[in-house]
């Protein structure tokens, strides 16, 4: 069966050393507090992340990743780094298609399926992020957004190449603003995602796959968003760059 997973996504946040001392409290109090099967995932700048997997290789469940890459193998594209330098890090997943990346820096489904390919060739697991924006969920045109999402961001993949896929459903409106999805809101759309991946792959595929919540997620509102079916935990933003919050948010799971 699919795995509960808690991801933080430190964003551009934390020098070096504040990131260091952050994690070594994440990774202290999983240790000692942990009791579940649930996996914790960091999602750092590229500067901390061979620092990190280092902290990260001892404990059982706590792995990390970068929040992008270049969908080029190597080469002249100054500033970028590729999926095979964030795999050598020890990074075992990569965030793609945040909504951020989207909006900010133009990417667009087509790029992110060319990122998508780029990061199971080097054995990256995508954490591939969808959602609609507030204009299109008052238009309800939410369900349409998610199925094009992906459509043309992951269902070009085999079988086995989506079975490595983690899917983050993230109402754009919610992030970083304090207006979480209720419970059944999000519930509504994981459920819709897991019946698209039911028609395009098969009902064993959908049901195998991680699907989590991500938008102004908190110690508060966590258990009943994961208590959900489809909801298999959180891409947590905000709320990861607190030690005892995001620890609080991982043990909904204990
Ligand atoms: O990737 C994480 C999301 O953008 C959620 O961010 O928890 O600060 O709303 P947030």
């Amino acid at each position: 069966m699919r795995k509960n997973i808690v991801a933080g996504n430190w964003k551009m946040n934390l020098d070096y050393e504040k990131g260091l001392s952050l994690f070594s409290e994440i990774v202290n109090m999983v240790k000692d507090e942990v009791v579940g099967n649930q996996e914790v995932i960091v999602c750092s700048p590229a500067i901390h992340l061979s620092s990190l997997a280092k902290l990260a290789a001892p404990v059982k469940n706590v792995t990390v990743g970068g929040q992008n890459i270049h969908q080029a193998e190597s080469g002249a594209y100054t500033g970028e780094v590729s999926a095979s330098q964030v795999k050598s890090t020890g990074a075992a997943y990569v965030i793609l298609g945040h909504s951020e990346r989207r909006a900010y820096f133009g990417e667009t489904d087509e790029l992110l399926a060319e990122k998508v390919d780029a990061a199971l060739k080097h054995d990256l697991k995508p954490i591939f992020c969808i959602g609609e924006t507030i204009e299109e969920r008052e238009n309800e045109r939410f369900f349409e957004i998610i199925q094009s999402q992906l459509d043309k961001g992951v269902f070009h993949l085999s079988n086995a190449d989506f079975g490595q896929v983690v899917l983050a459903y993230e109402p754009v409106w919610a992030i970083g603003t304090g207006l979480t999805a209720t419970p059944a809101q999000a519930q509504e759309v994981h459920a819709y995602i897991r019946e698209a991946i039911a028609n395009k792959y098969n009902q064993e595929i959908a049901d195998n796959t991680t699907i989590l919540y991500g938008g102004s997620a908190n110690p508060g509102n966590a258990k009943e968003l994961f208590s959900q079916p489809d909801i298999d935990g959180g891409l947590i933003g905000g709320a990861s760059l607190k030690s005892r919050d995001f620890l609080d948010i991982v043990k909904v799971f204990n």
